[in-house]
């Protein structure tokens, strides 16, 4: 399947791709759906490429697995579940049956059940013991954490309800400074656990607890939850009331859209929320209904194949120059590398090309001054995916917002074109620099260039703008895991690490020795506990 492409690839890997890109190839190689525009012409794809790209689209199935994982069929096939996020933000689409029933009612009811709720907590209509709610904590770890907290951060303008926090880590660190800078008379405490069983989120909650019982009556009554596992919130204390469920059919990864996005709610009010769903609603619709070639979805999958499996490029990073994203990689690195880091496809045979990329990143202007040494001169590629807003919030600095749009966009130019040897030579030149001395400082400043990088550019970030990009790249993530042929929505390889860790706590606690661990593991505990552990 993929030898055509490598074929073709090898043969114009050498070419400059910057002598392609004139305005009609800009034209081409963008694609539009609203406002949000995705430019793919800074790469190698030709006419070509793509269309051999899109072969592989048909080759694989992927309108059809598309299809069914619209319509609710068990695509997750190793833990035999729908995949149906796309459900939760469903506002006004059609019936999604499971197992002979419609789910949308019953998304929908919990959808005004969270507002019905948050609307109190902002409201102060829901009081703690010592008043209205000041500071919200959300526990929870994965896809209990990240998306929340990368939208809270996102929609910082749009964040009028109180304070947001958010506690992953088991590291006690994390949760003691939260609690330190928090009042327990006037906080409300969000367990977020899809399966209210996760150590790191199970061990916070009860940490949580009991600082709040140290000042407050009933501190179960300042808890909510957000779970599939109703039975277990309510052995954790907390009344069904305030407890929002949601289906196994809703992937920890893309949990947020539903309950799992209760702070996201509280912060920025249950109307800017359905803004939000209303964004990855439209991305669902641009993504049934268009041709793959302007699908952007379809486009950045193929972009991403391009780049990962045909050039064999490992990692690609991702530079929101857009600070409020700031935590966008990070929630993309679950996204991508926990849905689509697989060694075998649905049938359990080995990939005959690698699996998903390394995906990494930091927002610009800061990763310029850090990293970008390596994207720029460093002897490995890294395609770059670019965000950029016209606007800021913050009109008065609009100039300063030109200047990040400068930034962003000289990094794209700069990794195409590159700087080579003759005009390294010259500028070096032109400072009076001659013989072996100009020889050897030019070299240090030629910069290869023909690096691929896309572009996704949109007006602003607002919460309709978020929600186009968080399902723009869900459904990205399910294109490219579908031509790959695996299950982008089981996550088998995080179990491992989670038996020993297990298992280890007693030794650890010196309740169990090391026996049958190995040397480097024995040593280590023996260090550590040497050292106070
Ligand atoms: O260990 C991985 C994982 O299962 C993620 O897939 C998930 O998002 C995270 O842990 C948290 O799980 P839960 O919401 O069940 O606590």
């Amino acid at each position: 399947m993929f030898e055509t492409l490598k074929a073709h690839q090898a043969k114009v890997a050498d070419r400059r791709f910057e002598e392609m890109c004139d305005a009609a190839r800009a034209a081409a190689f963008t694609a539009q759906t609203g406002d949000l525009i995705l430019d793919y012409a800074k790469t190698n794809i030709d006419a070509t490429a793509l269309g051999l790209l899109i072969d592989l689209l048909n080759q694989t199935g992927v309108a059809a697995k598309r299809d069914a994982m619209f319509e609710g069929q068990p695509i997750n096939e190793t833990e035999g579940r729908a995949v149906l996020h796309t459900a939760l933000r469903n506002l006004d689409g059609d019936p999604v049956i499971v197992d002979g029933k419609d789910v949308i009612p019953a998304v929908r009811a919990t959808l005004d059940r969270m507002a019905g709720f948050a609307e109190q907590v902002r409201s102060g209509t829901f009081k703690g013991q010592g008043g209205a709610i000041t500071d919200v904590i959300n526990i929870g770890i994965g896809g209990s954490d990240l998306g929340p907290a990368m939208a809270v951060r996102a929609l910082s303008p749009y964040h009028d309800g109180p304070r947001c926090h958010f506690v992953s880590n088991v590291d006690p660190a994390d949760i003691a400074e939260v609690l330190r800078s928090c009042d327990p008379a006037t906080t409300l405490v969000i367990v977020a656990s899809k399966t209210f069983t996760t150590i790191e989120t199970m061990t916070n909650a009860r940490t949580a607890k009991a600082w709040m019982g140290e000042t407050v009556n009933d501190p179960a009554a300042q808890f909510a939850a957000l779970s599939t596992a109703a039975d277990k919130t309510g052995a954790f204390g907390i009344p069904s009331d305030r407890v929002f469920g949601f289906e196994d059919w809703v992937g920890g990864r893309y949990s947020m859209w539903g309950p799992i996005g209760l702070s996201l709610m509280i912060a920025i009010g249950p109307d800017a929320f359905r803004a939000f769903l209303r964004g990855g609603q439209a991305m669902d619709t641009h993504f049934r209904a268009a041709e793959w070639p302007e699908n952007l979805p379809a486009l950045l999958a193929l972009v991403g194949i391009w780049h990962n499996q045909v050039c064999g490029y490992a990692t690609r990073a991702v530079l929101p120059y857009d600070n409020r994203l700031g935590r966008l990689p990070a929630y993309l690195q679950q996204l991508e590398m926990e849905s689509n880091g697989k060694r075998v496809s649905m049938d359990g045979v080995d990939l005959p090309v690698d699996s998903g990329p390394v995906v990494w990143g930091e927002p610009g202007t800061n990763g310029q001054h850090a990293f970008y040494q390596l994207i720029h001169q460093g002897t490995r590629v890294v395609p770059c995916e670019f965000l950029i807003a016209a606007r800021g919030h913050e009109p008065e600095l609009h100039h300063q917002h030109q200047l990040l749009i400068a930034n962003c966009l000289a990094q794209s130019e700069a990794l195409m074109r590159g700087r080579s040897l003759e005009e390294a030579t010259a500028i070096m030149a032109a400072k009076g620099l001659t013989g072996a001395e100009l020889d050897r400082q030019a070299r240090h400043r030629v910069f290869p260039g023909n690096r691929p990088s896309v572009t996704i550019a949109y007006p602003t970030l607002d919460p309709f703008t978020l929600g186009q990009i968080i399902a723009l790249y869900e459904h990205r993530v399910f294109v490219e895991g579908a031509v790959l042929g695996i299950n982008s929505y089981d996550q088998w390889g995080v179990e491992l690490g989670k038996e020993l860790a297990t298992a280890l706590q007693p030794v650890i606690e010196g309740k169990a020795d090391a026996t049958g661990k190995d040397g480097s593991t024995a040593a280590l505990v023996a260090y550590l506990r040497q050292n106070g552990a």
